[in-house]
């Protein structure tokens, strides 16, 4: 098994201080009059913050085997915030997992998933990743608790329905198990995680934490500039915008004009389709799938929510996004790598995880290049 050798290898690299910044004014009398003084100040010292993949989780391991390389990410010292997907990749990167050891989790758990789950993982990713979290988590987790931030939206318990979770970040655990449930909570997406709305964690109602979080509330201080900030489903202008029948129909992000697609979007999600309507002593052990089934996807999740703040690291700003499939001459669309997101090609798993990394891995790398000009 691909985590058992992934686990004996958690021992941390840490990298002390080299460099001192010169913005500062009380360290500058410091400082040696030397063309050495680099923008970065104190390796690693600057946080980093990724949103939510959804299955776009490759992108995320290639931007941190990238920021691991050049030591802008460094393990027990970064301070660290995400959420669904990018709390996962950050709680390994924190453990001292490079960007292809946290590759092979995922696949891990898809290979699960197709082993177990043959009639579909859709409504059973909540097992997945119980199952994955148990087998490659160690015992001590002191790195992680120290320099973490994990997001959940928290619905409110005296309200009779899910509308309008609220913003809650996590940043020290009491167990192992503590922080399972945390990251249990930060990708639960109602209906699709598990046959609930909602997960329960410190006996709160949670979801995932894209409803009610952006950069805003990850970035320590609420800080979005001195934080380095990645999203993996916004694109930028390299991408294609062109919407043609590769965009498909049966997805909401493959629609033109869905706004979300190319916008920065300024208000969170509200959880206001269907659950409104439902009473929250109602739902847990509810998810009507006469109600949503057949819909683009499912009412849940309606898009991939991205942050309030145009990030520093995405697809389509450094770089065109890749071919697909692998070695033809067709270039993807933006719409057809958004719509991966909810429906990656599940027959063609191990291409998807690598063309995902690459760009990642790319991007995070053409981005580092431009910090030091
Ligand atoms: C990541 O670490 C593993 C050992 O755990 C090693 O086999 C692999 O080559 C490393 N990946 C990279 C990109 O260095
Ligand atoms: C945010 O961080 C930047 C860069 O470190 C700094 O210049 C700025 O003063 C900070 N803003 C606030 C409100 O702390
Ligand atoms: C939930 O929020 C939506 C949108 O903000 C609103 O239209 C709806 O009335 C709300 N439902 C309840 C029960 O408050
Ligand atoms: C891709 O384009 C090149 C040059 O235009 C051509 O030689 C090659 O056969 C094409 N490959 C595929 C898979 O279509």
């Amino acid at each position: 098994m691909a985590f058992n050798k992934c686990l004996r290898i958690l021992v941390l690299l840490v990298v002390c201080a080299v460099m001192v910044q010169g913005a500062n004014p009380f360290l500058s009398f410091l400082q040696r009059p030397t063309s050495a003084v680099k923008k970065q100040a104190v390796a690693g010292s600057t946080p980093v913050s990724y949103q939510g993949s959804a299955f776009l989780m490759g992108y995320y391991a290639g931007v941190t085997q990238a920021l691991l390389e050049k030591k802008v990410l460094v393990p027990g010292v970064t301070p660290t915030a995400g959420l669904s997907g990018g709390a996962y990749t950050l709680t390994l990167a924190q453990l001292g997992w490079n960007g292809t050891d946290i590759l092979s989790f995922w696949r891990a758990i898809v290979r699960e998933g197709k082993t177990h789950l043959a009639h579909g993982a859709v409504g059973r990713l909540n097992a997945l990743s119980v199952w994955a979290l148990q087998e490659a988590l160690p015992q001590d987790l002191s790195n992680v608790y120290s320099r973490m931030r994990i997001a959940v939206s928290q619905l409110d318990g005296s309200k009779t329905t899910l509308n309008n979770s609220a913003s809650w970040i996590i940043d020290s655990w009491q167990s192992r198990d503590d922080l399972i449930a945390n990251l249990l909570g930060t990708s639960y997406l109602p209906c699709y995680s598990g046959p609930t709305t909602y997960t329960i964690f410190r006996n709160q109602p949670v979801l995932d934490g894209a409803f009610s979080n952006g950069f805003k509330q990850m970035c320590p201080d609420g800080n979005v500039t001195n934080c380095i900030k990645v999203a993996s489903w916004h694109v930028g202008p390299l991408g294609s915008a062109t919407c043609d029948k590769r965009c498909g129909s049966d997805r909401l992000a493959a629609k033109c004009a869905v706004p979300e697609r190319t916008t920065i979007n300024t208000v969170l999600h509200k959880n206001d389709q269907f659950v409104d309507r439902w009473l929250l002593s109602e739902v847990q052990l509810r998810c009507p799938e006469a109600d949503w089934k057949g819909m683009d996807p499912y009412p849940f999740p309606y898009y991939v929510p991205q942050a309030s703040t145009l990030p520093d690291i995405y697809p389509g700003r450094f770089n065109p996004l890749p071919a697909w499939p692998p070695g033809s001459n067709t270039t993807l669309l933006a719409c057809q790598w958004q719509n991966f997101a909810m429906a990656p090609p599940l027959d063609r798993m191990d291409d998807f995880f690598e063309m995902t990394y690459d760009l990642g891995y790319r991007d995070a790398l053409a981005w580092h290049a431009a910090q030091q000009q």
